[in-house]
């Protein structure tokens, strides 16, 4: 069986530049049939190697985050896909999470950020809001700019690296530099090496299950918002600091009804539509390197990709604003762990090196420059 979707899959690589140099614009290349879809692998990214090694300081270092005990990887744990392992994230002492701490690996590709899309401009913004964010790092970047000024080894490395003296502008161009780095390889559906469980898993993704109606192109996912009915996370309202931390966040975004409001409306917080029609509408997210990030979805509700393959078989969750293509699929056992088979052969090689780990220590005793107030910026 074929269908037919609309998609960007082939623009993708293009796309994605576009995307990233600050453009909303996102062209449609009609519709074509799932079987000429180009699924992968992911391509590279050009990288400047002295840019992304001090982004990659950067990123493992608590200085950037106000009580200067968090670190981007904090959350973005390499070990773990770059996600952190749980259900909703840990956030900034005095909140916590609502939301999954997503997977950086191959964000760079990405045209909206966070589970909701609410970025949907570039990493620099998605970066700068990661850190100033009170929820999240709670850093105020002039603070952060002094901070930096005073480690020589950063002075050195902003310089080696073109950039002059360290600026929190710098920052925020280095820091995606680095993740530009986080990109797929090897996973055994780029290889060819796929078992014959996992191989007849993709004829059922692109056929019979309409998994590709979704999550097709290098990253198997659309990038735009649908409602698959996931249930709402219980512990976003039973635990009172994820309440509140919810609640501040809804205010922000001006969700009408915040106070009474009993779940995590996504999308909806960018359109307002009056008929409620985007409530509960999620971003598509990749399906690579789903090995390394469980729990799944934006509340981290479903545990094992198991789990999530027999909630597509039921037909998703219960919700008015579902989308229908999500529909009970009647899939046998064997079928069901074919597909699981699939979604791990879209894992790849770990990125836990040293290519994508800083390994020295980042000492925090150094001289401090003695007339810091006078120094030139
Ligand atoms: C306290 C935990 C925490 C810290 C620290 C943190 N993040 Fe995140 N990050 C999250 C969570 C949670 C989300 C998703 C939030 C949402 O969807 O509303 C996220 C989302 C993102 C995204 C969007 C990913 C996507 O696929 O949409 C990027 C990129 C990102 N973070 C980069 C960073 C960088 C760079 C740093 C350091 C400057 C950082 N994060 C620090 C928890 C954290
Ligand atoms: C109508 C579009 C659509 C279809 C069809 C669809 N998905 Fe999804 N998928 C999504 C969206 C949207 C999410 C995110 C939902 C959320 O976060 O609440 C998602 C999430 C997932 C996740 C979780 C990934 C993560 O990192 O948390 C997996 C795995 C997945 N889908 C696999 C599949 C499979 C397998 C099929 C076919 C049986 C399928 N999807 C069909 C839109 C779709």
């Amino acid at each position: 069986m074929t269908f037919k979707i609309s998609t960007h899959a082939k623009g993708f690589v293009a796309a994605a530049a576009i995307a990233s140099a600050g453009l909303l614009a996102w062209p449609t290349t009609g519709s074509f049939a799932a079987d000429d879809m180009a699924f992968g692998p992911v391509k590279p990214l050009k990288v400047d190697a002295k840019k992304a090694a001090l982004g990659k300081r950067l990123f493992y270092d608590v200085r950037l985050s106000g009580d200067a005990a968090i670190s981007c990887a904090t959350c973005h744990d390499p070990n773990k896909g770059f996600s952190d392992g749980k259900p909703l994230s840990a956030l900034y002492p005095g909140s916590d999470g609502w939301r999954n701490t997503p997977s950086l690996i191959n964000t760079a590709y990405k045209a909206a950020w966070f589970h909701d899309g609410r970025v949907g401009t570039n990493l620099n913004d998605v970066t700068r809001e990661n850190i100033t964010e009170t929820y999240i790092m709670n850093m105020d970047m002039r603070l952060m700019q002094e901070r930096i000024k005073q480690d020589p080894v950063y002075v050195k490395m902003f310089k080696d690296a073109g950039y002059g003296e360290p600026s929190n502008g710098s920052v925020r161009k280095a820091l995606p530099e680095f993740m530009k780095t986080l990109t797929s390889r090897n996973a055994p559906f780029d290889k060819g090496t796929m078992s014959v469980s996992a191989q007849n898993g993709f004829e059922l993704f692109k056929g019979k299950a309409g998994c590709a109606q979704c999550h097709n192109g290098p990253l198997f996912s659309d990038d735009k918002a649908h409602n698959t009915g996931v249930p709402n996370n219980p512990e976003i309202w039973s635990n009172p600091v994820r309440h509140t931390t919810y609640v501040a966040f809804g205010l922000f975004q001006g969700i009408e009804n915040i106070m009474n409001i009993r779940r995590d409306v996504g999308a909806h917080i960018r359109t307002h539509k009056s008929d409620g029609s985007d409530i509960g509408k999620f971003m598509t997210p990749s399906l690579r390197e789903l090995k390394y990030t469980a729990p799944y979805m934006h509340n981290g509700m479903l545990a094992t990709l198991k789990d999530v393959v027999n909630f597509y078989n039921r037909g998703g969750g219960n919700d008015v604003n579902k989308d229908p293509r999500i529909k009970p699929l009647g899939l046998s056992s064997e079928e069901r762990a074919d597909l699981v088979a699939f979604l791990e052969a879209l894992s790849g090689d770990p990125l836990t090196g040293p290519d994508y780990v800083w390994k020295d220590k980042i000492p925090l005793e150094y001289p401090a420059i003695e007339n810091w107030r006078d120094a030139r910026n």
